[in-house]
């Protein structure tokens, strides 16, 4: 066992000492949705309960905003899924199977023991590959310190297949299961492998859960296989999907398929096809966690590999969305809810909800964080505008056609989807300093996009639109800016 503890006092001073040499600016930093305290963040990983905290770990490079290269293991805790607090890294790229980054995985609690699985990427310089990935285990007794495996890396994988990566963890009455996102045939087509375990560290494929014919891109990427409701859920992130009119227009996709499966002959048997989770510009490699109250909740990257927005000048990259409880609805499609803890956040009632005709009003949301509601007549268009200077987002709804846009600008501003409320439009969006989150209706459609304000956030009805309701909610700082966060560490490594 190697014990990555007294890396820790070190190199946190190093952070402390402003070994980056840069502040994190507030403009664009995140009041409610988790972000690092400085640098870089993707992926959501090991996301669990323990000791009745939520604990969310995330791919974290520490040392610049700019690139996730040798990425770490960032780690917050939660009470209750909205405020959060940021602990120490948990994880470095410190062991030859790691060395080139502690890449993405999950946690399982048992007995008080966190069990991380996680994959470490191997850089090879001048190869062809010029990279393999390795499975890797790692216990936490404190929810704070980690030990990586001494007999790492559990499963070794195929040099030939170098992607091979993103283990999640799960245990069905007697037996381990771990999903693994691959890439076959010279990396021309992506599938997803089960492997299963009876003491946590040596296991074996047991089966191919589903694999791409061609269509779904050439790598599968966090794969995530959890029951909702009746079905069975193979929630992942593909790369290399073609655009098709108004679906899949990000670079890569996260989204899911239905199914039936077996535990008895491990077979997934597909019974919808892959259908997007968001339709924003901004959601990719979520994690989902079954929490102590039976709740499948979702989490994702709020972010998509080579945005370059503008924040990885101010000091960190990287968002998350807000924590999700998933349902199924009867036609087959995942219902997202932001968690109901989030109305914990929701500070004074701005402009309390009631009848507004074609009002030409515009209101300010305190501190660029709020929550709107909108209910209208779904036979009616319907416009809403959240602008900054010269910078605006196009929420709009056509009625004819059964449709719902955002529009954030610029080039590939336009995401767009189908939607047909039964009975009233309903809308909820989250506004956080540079995001948005729309859930419509019940939550079986949903947006989230990132977008880049010049001041202070306004929002308004379009000229002509009707609405019934509309009111903003003021929403409470949750997640301590990185700046004070600092201050924060300093007393925790300090004591
Ligand atoms: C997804 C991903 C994972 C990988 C991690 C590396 O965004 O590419 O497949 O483990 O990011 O940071």
């Amino acid at each position: 066992m190697t014990a990555t503890f007294l890396k820790i006092p070190i190199i946190f001073l190093l952070y402390l000492l402003g070994a980056h040499g840069q502040e994190v600016k507030d403009r664009y930093y995140p009041r409610y949705h988790l972000a690092p305290p400085i640098g870089w963040m993707n992926d959501p990983n090991g996301f669990c309960v323990y000791n009745n905290e939520y604990h969310l770990f995330y791919q974290h490079n520490p040392n610049s905003s700019l690139t996730s290269t040798l990425v770490h293991w960032g780690h917050a805790k939660s009470p209750d899924l909205v405020s959060w607090e940021h602990l120490p890294i948990a994880m470095y790229p410190d062991q030859s199977y790691d060395a080139g980054g502690v890449f993405s995985g999950s946690a399982l609690v048992e007995n008080d023991t966190m069990h991380i699985y996680y994959t470490g990427n191997v850089i090879l310089e001048g190869q062809t590959p010029d990279h393999t990935n390795r499975q890797a285990y790692a216990i936490s007794t404190d929810g704070v310190t980690f030990t990586k495996y001494a007999g790492n890396p559990i499963i070794p994988g195929d040099d030939r297949q170098p992607n091979f990566r993103d283990p999640k963890v799960w245990k069905h009455e007697d037996t381990y299961y771990m999903v693994l996102g691959n890439s076959y045939n010279n990396d021309s087509l992506g599938r997803i492998l089960l492997y299963s375990s009876t003491d946590k560290v040596n296991w074996i494929e047991v089966s191919i859960l589903d694999q791409s014919n061609g269509s779904l891109g050439y790598m599968w990427e966090c794969p995530d296989f959890f029951e909702l409701d009746g079905k069975y859920v193979l929630l992942f992130s593909p790369q290399g999907v073609a655009a098709q009119g108004d679906k899949y227009k990000n670079l890569y996709q996260t989204g899911y398929i239905l199914g039936d499966f077996d535990y008895s002959t491990l077979k997934f048997t597909p019974t919808s096809e892959f259908k997007e989770l968001d339709h924003g510009h901004d959601v990719y490699a979520t994690q989902t966690l079954l929490d102590n109250r039976g709740r499948r909740i979702v989490i994702a990257w709020f972010d998509m590999w080579d945005q370059n927005y503008p924040e990885r000048y101010d000091g960190f990259t990287g968002i998350m969305t807000l924590p999700r409880e998933l349902k199924l609805s009867s036609d087959g499609t995942i219902i997202q809810k932001p968690v109901e803890e989030m109305s914990r956040a929701e500070g004074r009632n701005l402009i309390p909800g009631r009848g507004r005709r074609g009002s030409s009003r515009t209101y300010t949301l305190r501190n660029k964080a709020g929550e709107i509601k909108v209910r209208a007549d779904a036979s009616n268009n319907l416009k809403l505008y959240i602008e900054s200077g010269s910078v605006r987002v196009t929420l709009s709804y056509d009625a004819t056609n059964g449709q719902v846009t955002l529009d954030r600008g610029g080039t590939d501003g336009v995401r767009r989807t189908e939607w047909k409320p039964s009975g009233q439009l309903k809308w909820r969006i989250f506004v956080d300093a540079s995001s948005i989150e729309l859930f419509c209706g019940e939550g079986e459609v949903t947006f989230s996009s990132r977008f880049f304000p010049d001041g202070p956030i306004t929002v308004r009805l379009g000229q002509l639109s009707r609405a019934e309701h509309v009111s903003v909610h003021e929403i409470v700082r949750t997640v301590p800016h990185g700046g004070q966060d600092h201050e924060r560490w300093h007393v925790c490594v300090g004591g």
